[in-house]
């Protein structure tokens, strides 16, 4: 029982001598949704692949809520809830008959969830598959792999493909899984995607996990960008000043800077000034994360 959710130690698959992934060792801790990020390419599907024993691994292994992937293959599929990179189903299927069929397979799901799930989604689930467009059979495979309430969710880019609006409702089922105590992983190519979600993202780039960060971590290292519009050009000196504001420039009366943590001091001291304008805008963390790791010798 005991033990995280995902767990892989020095986990390697090669396809014959070419790379997949390299040595990879991750630990998602139970109820904490984890983000796999990474180009094209780099390993996010090979080892997604390898949890479910989709794979099996050159070296090393992977645990899934301290099962073996290789040995406990059957209950590890019977509790994870698993939505591939390349969903393909049988095309005649209207989604409802495909779905009652994965429902059956996993001992029963109330035809009121999978209609609440479509329901969400804007999915209709009387077409066939064939006639869905790619978005809304993107939908079907959100929709299988979240019915069966399992404990895992092993998402490989889950959005792919959905336009906004249903990107936000599967954010949303993503952060109730996560409420619910379930744990999340889930693969994207953008930071900025998921970092609302994430309680840890990783960075795979051609099959070596070069970074994990805790998302909140990440967030407090990172540098919000600050514009001031004052009434009168003023001296930046004392901006320059303080402690947590750092590339203060200053042209005409308008001053650019970066600040980390709180913005209490800075707007104090602006306020001596009389204020025209103030723009925060967020940080950027994907910046941070990729910064921090060029200058600290783990990226490749
Ligand atoms: N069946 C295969 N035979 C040979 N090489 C493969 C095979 N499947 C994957 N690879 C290689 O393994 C590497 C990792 O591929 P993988 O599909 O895991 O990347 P990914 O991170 O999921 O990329 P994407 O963002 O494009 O989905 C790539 O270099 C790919 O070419
Ligand atoms: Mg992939």
């Amino acid at each position: 029982m005991a033990g995280p959710a995902i767990e892989t130690e020095r986990l390697t698959k090669s396809y014959g001598r070419a790379r997949g992934i390299v040595e990879v060792d991750l630990v998602v801790p139970r109820g904490e949704v984890f983000g796999f990020l990474g180009p094209n390419g780099a390993g996010k599907t090979t080892t997604i692949r390898v949890l479910l024993d989709f794979l099996r691994p050159t070296s090393g292994r992977a645990r899934v809520l301290g099962l073996d992937s290789r040995d406990d293959s059957v209950e590890i599929r019977r509790r994870v809830g698993y939505l591939p990179g390349d969903p393909a189903f049988y095309p005649r299927l209207t989604g409802r008959e495909l779905l009652a069929w994965l429902a059956r397979m996993r001992g029963g799901v109330d035809q009121e969830v999978i209609d609440g799930l479509a329901d969400r989604l804007g999915l209709d689930l009387g077409r066939t598959l064939r006639a869905l467009s790619r978005g809304n059979r993107q939908k079907v495979a959100v929709v299988q792999a979240f019915m069966h309430r399992p404990d895992v969710l092993v998402l490989d880019e889950p959005t792919a493909g959905l336009d906004p609006l249903v990107r936000l409702e599967v954010a949303r089922m993503v952060r109730e899984a996560s409420e619910e105590g379930r744990s999340v992983f889930l693969s994207s190519h953008v930071l900025d995607e998921v970092q609302d979600l994430c309680d840890q993202v990783g960075i795979i780039r051609e099959g070596r996990l070069v970074a994990v960060e805790r998302v909140g971590d990440l967030r407090a290292r990172s540098l919000r960008t600050v514009t001031l519009r004052f009434a009168q050009p003023v001296d930046p000196a004392p901006f320059r000043a303080l402690p947590n504001v750092r590339d203060v420039t200053a042209a005409d009366t308008t001053l650019h800077l970066r600040i980390g943590g709180s913005p209490d001091a800075l707007v104090k001291l602006a306020a001596r000034h009389e204020v025209l304008d103030l723009v925060s805008e967020p940080a950027d963390l994907e910046e941070t994360f990729l910064t921090y790791y060029r200058g600290d010798g783990h990226a490749s």
